[in-house]
Protein backbone atom coordinates (compact mmCIF):
# COMPACT_ATOMS: atom_id res chain seq x y z
CA UNK A 1 0.00 0.00 0.00
CA UNK A 2 1.38 3.12 -0.74
CA UNK A 3 1.16 6.95 1.04
CA UNK A 4 -1.94 7.85 2.38
CA UNK A 5 -4.37 10.49 3.67
CA UNK A 6 -6.33 11.88 5.87
CA UNK A 7 -10.28 11.25 5.94
CA UNK A 8 -11.64 14.67 4.71
CA UNK A 9 -13.87 14.63 7.51
CA UNK A 10 -10.49 14.66 9.82
CA UNK A 11 -11.19 11.55 10.91
CA UNK A 12 -8.50 9.53 12.59
CA UNK A 13 -8.48 6.84 10.05
CA UNK A 14 -6.36 6.84 7.13
CA UNK A 15 -7.30 6.89 3.48
CA UNK A 16 -4.99 5.15 0.35
CA UNK A 17 -4.14 8.40 -2.06
CA UNK A 18 -6.34 6.75 -4.86
CA UNK A 19 -9.44 6.29 -2.67
CA UNK A 20 -12.84 7.99 -4.02
CA UNK A 21 -14.70 9.82 -1.26
CA UNK A 22 -18.36 10.64 -1.45
CA UNK A 23 -19.38 12.91 1.57
CA UNK A 24 -23.25 13.26 1.73
CA UNK A 25 -23.68 17.01 3.12
CA UNK A 26 -26.94 17.37 5.17
CA UNK A 27 -29.72 19.13 2.88
CA UNK A 28 -26.89 19.78 0.03
CA UNK A 29 -25.32 18.20 -2.74
CA UNK A 30 -22.63 14.59 -2.26
CA UNK A 31 -19.11 15.95 -2.46
CA UNK A 32 -16.59 13.65 -4.19
CA UNK A 33 -13.08 14.04 -3.13
CA UNK A 34 -10.71 11.46 -5.28
CA UNK A 35 -9.87 10.70 -8.67
CA UNK A 36 -12.83 10.52 -10.73
CA UNK A 37 -14.28 10.18 -14.28
CA UNK A 38 -17.71 11.65 -14.46
CA UNK A 39 -19.97 10.23 -17.41
CA UNK A 40 -23.45 11.40 -18.57
CA UNK A 41 -26.24 8.68 -19.57
CA UNK A 42 -24.73 7.92 -22.56
CA UNK A 43 -21.27 7.58 -21.39
CA UNK A 44 -19.23 10.79 -22.67
CA UNK A 45 -16.90 12.48 -20.66
CA UNK A 46 -18.52 15.58 -18.39
CA UNK A 47 -15.46 17.91 -18.02
CA UNK A 48 -14.60 19.06 -14.65
CA UNK A 49 -11.45 20.99 -13.49
CA UNK A 50 -13.53 20.71 -9.93
CA UNK A 51 -11.73 19.43 -6.92
CA UNK A 52 -13.92 18.09 -4.75
CA UNK A 53 -16.86 18.08 -6.89
CA UNK A 54 -20.33 18.68 -5.70
CA UNK A 55 -23.08 16.68 -7.26
CA UNK A 56 -26.36 18.00 -7.04
CA UNK A 57 -28.81 15.57 -5.19
CA UNK A 58 -31.72 18.06 -4.97
CA UNK A 59 -32.16 18.03 -8.66
CA UNK A 60 -32.59 22.01 -8.99
CA UNK A 61 -29.09 23.24 -10.07
CA UNK A 62 -28.69 25.24 -13.72
CA UNK A 63 -25.55 23.45 -13.78
CA UNK A 64 -26.63 19.44 -13.55
CA UNK A 65 -24.77 17.56 -12.86
CA UNK A 66 -22.85 19.76 -10.58
CA UNK A 67 -23.87 22.16 -7.60
CA UNK A 68 -24.75 25.56 -8.15
CA UNK A 69 -26.27 26.43 -4.29
CA UNK A 70 -29.79 26.15 -5.73
CA UNK A 71 -30.62 24.15 -2.56
CA UNK A 72 -30.47 26.71 -0.15
CA UNK A 73 -33.30 28.61 -2.28
CA UNK A 74 -35.48 26.00 -2.75
CA UNK A 75 -35.25 24.47 1.17
CA UNK A 76 -33.56 21.32 -0.26
CA UNK A 77 -33.77 19.07 2.72
CA UNK A 78 -32.53 15.67 3.00
CA UNK A 79 -33.70 14.52 6.28
CA UNK A 80 -30.88 11.74 7.34
CA UNK A 81 -29.52 11.88 9.88
CA UNK A 82 -25.61 11.73 10.23
CA UNK A 83 -24.55 13.84 6.82
CA UNK A 84 -22.26 15.74 7.11
CA UNK A 85 -22.84 19.95 7.45
CA UNK A 86 -23.39 21.65 4.43
CA UNK A 87 -19.96 22.97 2.87
S1 LIG B 1 -27.76 20.00 -4.32
FE1 LIG B 1 -26.99 21.96 -4.65
S2 LIG B 1 -28.13 22.72 -6.32
FE2 LIG B 1 -28.90 20.71 -6.00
Amino acid sequence: MGPSQTHPSGASRRLDKHAVVITPYRDGPLLVRGPIELVDSTGRRIESTRDPVALCRCGKSRLRPFCDGTHKLVRFRTGVPGEADGP
